[in-house]
């Protein structure tokens, strides 16, 4: 896996090869990609044979055109730098290779991080004059073709030094003929792809708000032009991290490419006294499409960042009482959510924002986590007691970061709130932000949480951030460049203590819906919530854009009401299950208000995911080519499951395909759709065509026809060997479009949507 070799490093995985070189003590990059065989470098050197014009000459190389692995300020290289240094001899700072070692597992105290690697290199380097020394670190992945890159810093002179940047991972590449890939978007309109073409200059897909972002996911992929979701050649890069990320995309005039990922330099400034250690960045490259780059992440993620006792395990169905109720419930309402849940096969019950101090809207008690007694008289363990009693799990929602000013907490500790001395405070939805740098704060969110997990039966809890950080300042900090990073390094150290301690439970990370949707959460909570958009449509961009970099088992989606919270769209019942299946499904809607024939509905849906829960939440997940009226997904596991949803109609298309990948080439599979009932209303004016007697649209008859007349929709059944279905799909029977229509043509109305299962012929 790793090979020393004579002036350099062989680092390989599975399927992909990364090599360094050495010259003149300085690390080049001289390769990453599809794996390839090598016993020397001296193919892969640059080699300089004539001069170019006013390039400095600096240890024998135009610093400005070789592909470097690491970079600093000065010695004439011009392109963004991934380190710098201010130091008593200015900027300048010259790096030059010492040793290595190899270890079986990581030494470092990093946290968080990733975990059971392979593998690991270390690159040590020193700045004689700086009395600098920089530890690179590589982690292997073999299997799921991932390589993790930080640095450690050092100073080892007696000088004050201030890091101005560092970053932990730097590619050289030859070319910058690629699409650079980012998931931007806001609250509740999270991860969209945005696919931009790198031209020359310099991009930046960073965020500044102290999370990882809504804004701009740190996820970046690179693909040449060519690649599609199933071919060609993509690299990814993200970081183990959730605070403010930086990935840099320098493409020069010689069409070279430098792309820089790590921690944020944004107000940032740290003193380097000691040690200090830059954040994980992954990397995966894969010629095997999107698909492939995705696959890679996906499994990296379940295997080596989600840890504890929810490691591959099944995620319950939950009930969550947000949009069923908001802030205006009592014991009683939340007791016959409950039951109506149970009714419908749910397992777990979550209680949402509300439930403490006089919350009964967004402008109080945020950091007094004692319960409401209006609400609920009997307390948290009473009604925990009295969930478990109907067979319902019991789960909680809590903001731990986040401070009212009405709130007892503040009263007794208003300097615990991230403020600027003598200026006013600036709020976001009402509240302030708790200082977590202050050491004093994490032990009253350690202690606080510790007595909330210990004072009922809670298996579940929902960690919700829901403001980001505008005015940072704190008094325990000497240097305020290092408020963010301190700030994420209290945050650890405080999800490292509840985890520890409550190994059993289950965390969902939520900051305002998908705010924080980053490998760092991932470290402690086991799934995050995507977003707070529950609508169907712009779920389908939301949930396809999470699915670049991670897995659907991290995804959590919930079927909500109609008209749709936040968008007033009204979709099918049956779409946005659908669509929820990819990932963990709960419901957010107050089931008791449904009619007997949704909630049966329901009844169903639960069992159906149930049955396919594995597939749909550790299934190798595929994006099919995405047109601009259907999406498809796919997740393969044994047997798997493909769903096909709809955007809006447009009549008289071409007849729809469905390929689907991943399957044993040589086996036979049964492919069937989901049966779907289609209330005869939809067809409005058409339905006389085929009504013995003529009925008056909205009239009484007409109404009874609909209530009582139920069309099935066309189902369809193949059985196909799983080479067939990747390479030439199936033709799906035709979708409406006004003429011809008969038994066999699919009703697919705008948001409509189908799934589709396949099992092996033998199989049950
Ligand atoms: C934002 C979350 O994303 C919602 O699901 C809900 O928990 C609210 N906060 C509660 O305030």
């Amino acid at each position: 896996m790793i090979k020393p070799i004579e002036n350099g490093f062989i680092l390989n995985t599975k399927k992909t090869t990364y090599i360094i070189g050495i010259k003149n003590d300085w690390l080049l990059h001289l390769y990453y990609g599809a794996k390839i065989q090598v016993d020397n470098l001296d193919f892969l050197y640059q080699k300089f044979d004539n001069g170019r014009g006013n390039a400095v000459i600096a240890n024998n190389m135009m610093p400005q055109y070789v592909n470097f692995e690491i970079s600093t300020v000065g010695l004439g290289d011009y392109r963004e730098p991934m380190f710098a240094f201010d130091t008593c001899l200015g900027y300048t700072c010259n790096l030059k290779y010492q040793d290595f070692e190899i270890l079986n597992k990581d030494d470092s105290l990093l946290i968080p991080q990733s975990y059971n690697e392979n593998q690991v290199l270390k690159l040590r380097l020193l700045d004689e004059a700086l009395k600098i020394e920089v530890i690179l670190y590589y982690k292997i992945f073999y299997e799921c073709d991932v390589i993790s890159k930080y640095v450690q810093i050092k100073n080892l002179s007696t000088n004050q030094y201030i890091i101005d940047r560092a970053m932990s991972s730097q590619l050289d590449f030859d070319s910058s003929e690629f699409e650079m890939l980012t998931f931007e978007g806001a609250w509740a309109n999270e991860r969209h792809l945005k696919v931009k073409p790198v031209e020359s200059g310099i991009y930046i897909n960073d965020s500044k708000c102290g999370a990882s972002s809504n804004n701009r996911n740190p996820l970046v992929i690179l693909k040449r032009h060519n690649t599609n979701q199933h071919n060609g050649e993509c690299y990814g890069s993200n970081i183990v991290y959730s605070g403010n990320h930086k990935t840099i995309i320098e493409a020069t005039t010689d069409k070279r490419m430098r792309v820089l990922a790590g921690v944020s330099d944004y107000a940032t400034r740290i003193t380097l006294d000691d040690v200090y250690l830059t954040k994980e960045v992954v990397l995966t490259y894969s010629n095997e499409g999107l698909n492939g780059l995705s696959q890679n992440y996906h499994q990296f993620v379940n295997e080596h960042i989600i840890r504890g006792n929810w490691k591959y395990k099944e995620r319950p169905i939950v009930i969550n009482n947000w949009e069923a109720t908001y802030f205006n419930f009592d014991e009683g309402k939340l007791l016959k959510l409950a039951r109506c849940a149970k009714q419908v096969g749910i397992e777990l019950f979550v209680l949402d924002d509300g439930w403490f101090g006089h919350r009964d809207n967004d402008t109080s008690s945020l950091g007094d986590y004692s319960v409401n007694r209006k609400k609920l008289p009997k307390g948290i363990k009473h009604l925990a007691e009295k969930i478990n009693d109907l067979g319902l799990d019991f789960g909680i929602w809590v903001e731990p970061e986040m401070i009212s000013v009405d709130s007892d907490l503040y009263k007794a500790h208003p300097d615990w709130s991230v403020a600027v001395p003598n200026r006013e405070l600036n709020f976001s939805r009402n509240q302030l932000v708790l200082d977590l740098t202050n050491p004093n704060v994490q032990d009253y969110l350690i202690e606080s949480l510790n007595d909330l997990l210990n004072s009922a039966n809670i298996k579940y809890v929902k960690w919700d951030y829901n403001r980001n950080i505008s005015d940072m300042y704190s008094k325990t900090l000497i240097n305020q460049g290092e408020f963010f990073v301190k700030y994420m390094d209290g945050l650890y150290r405080v999800f490292e203590n509840v985890n520890r301690k409550f190994p059993d439970v289950l965390f969902e990370g939520c900051a305002g819906g998908g705010n924080r949707f980053d490998l760092g959460i991932l470290c402690y909570f086991q799934q995050i919530w995507t977003s707070d958009d529950t609508d169907y449509l712009e779920r389908l961009s939301i949930q396809s854009g999470t699915s670049y970099g991670y897995p659907p088992s991290t995804i959590s989606n919930h079927v909500s009401d109609v008209p749709n919270h936040q968008t007033l769209r009204i979709s099918p019942l049956a779409s946005r299950f659908n669509l929820a299946c990819f990932g963990v499904l709960g419901y957010e809607l107050d089931l008791c208000a449904l009619s007997k024939r949704d909630l049966f509905e329901i009844q169903k849906q639960v069992l159906q995911y149930k049955q396919a829960r594995r597939v749909f939440q550790y299934g190798k997940f595929y994006r099919q080519e995405e047109d601009a009226q259907k999406v498809i997904f796919l997740s393969v596991l044994d047997n798997a499951i493909a769903g096909v949803f709809q955007k809006l109609v447009h009549p008289n298309q071409q007849e729809d395909t469905l390929k689907i990948n991943g399957l044993e080439d040589n086996v036979k599979y049964k492919v069937e759709s989901d049966t779907q009932v289609l209330n005869a209303k939809i067809f409005g004016g058409l339905i006389n065509m085929i009504s013995p007697i003529k009925l008056k649209i909205g009239g009484t008859v007409h109404k009874l026809v609909c209530k009582y007349y139920k069309l099935k929709q066309t189902q369809e059944s193949y059985i196909v060997y799983g080479d067939a279905l990747k390479n030439a799909g199936i033709k799906l029977h035709g979708q409406f479009l006004g003429t011809g229509f008969n038994n066999n043509v699919r009703v697919i109305v705008d948001f409509g949507s189908n799934l589709y299962y396949i099992r092996k012929v033998n199989s049950k």
